[in-house]
């Protein structure tokens, strides 16, 4: 994959993508990333990037020229593009919208917007997604786009270290993660389940896949209802959701 990322503060990415999975990830040749200052892609002596709202309002908008000529410009014919804008009006990001990317496209241009927002002849004409990272907004795209990077980067193949490291991730299942817990088994007195000390697997399994029930419902009740509504829990499990729900 390759990441063309378009934002007025460049220096912001000084840092982000140097530890990790992602370092590794850029050494083995899995993604590149390029930042790329917006500014260059102006013709004005000032390198203007942003103007004020027709129809008046408080603050500044991006302009359409230096995206247009940005895009243009990085956008790679023999490469599967998607041009996307971080933007609070966005879709909402999830783990199925990271899936879709990492496996349909080899190059994403990730526009960062700022200030009041972008013109909007730029979401119509050239982004093929608006993209939000959640339901608040922050000052500019640039920590959004980091988030994506981070997400779809680890879903390549051969990026994380085994093979099956992805699947079990939370949301893949529908679910929360269940609980993991390390070395020392008794720690201030709090011990580990001790199912997990017991060498069982199949039990250890069940006993995962009942945690991360019960660590959904609490938490994310909506995702429970999602899996309800695709019929994608056994009868007992359903059964089990139904009891614990009467106790609370
Ligand atoms: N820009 C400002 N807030 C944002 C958000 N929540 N998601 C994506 N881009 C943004």
């Amino acid at each position: 994959m390759r990441f063309d990322l378009l934002t007025i503060f460049p220096e912001f990415f000084v840092g982000p993508f140097e530890f990790g999975i992602i370092r590794r990830a850029k050494q083995q040749g899995q993604v590149e990333v390029n930042i790329h200052d917006l500014r260059s892609f102006t013709t004005d002596k000032h390198h203007i990037v942003d103007d004020r709202p027709f129809g008046g309002d408080d603050g500044m908008v991006l302009k359409p020229e230096p995206l247009f000529r940005a895009v243009e410009a990085l956008r790679k014919p023999d490469e599967q593009t998607a041009v996307v804008l971080l933007t609070p009006q966005g879709r909402v990001f999830q783990q199925s919208e990271a899936q879709r990317f990492a496996h349909n496209f080899t190059q994403m241009i990730l526009i960062c917007g700022r200030y009041e927002g972008v013109d909007e002849r730029v979401a119509q004409h050239i982004v093929t997604d608006e993209i939000s990272i959640g339901d608040y907004v922050l000052t500019g795209g640039e920590i959004p786009a980091m988030v994506l990077v981070d997400a779809i980067t680890r879903l390549l193949p051969n990026v994380l270290g085994s093979a099956t490291s992805a699947v079990n991730d939370s949301f893949s299942t529908g679910l929360l993660d269940f609980p993991q817990y390390t070395r020392p088994a008794s720690f201030n007195g709090i011990d580990v389940p001790e199912i997990l000390l017991s060498g069982h697997h199949a039990n250890i399994a069940k006993w995962r896949r009942r945690e991360a029930l019960r660590k959904t419902l609490k938490m994310r009740p909506d995702l429970i209802q999602a899996l309800l509504a695709r019929a994608a829990l056994t009868a007992e499990e359903q059964r089990w959701i139904e009891e614990t729900q009467q106790e609370n």
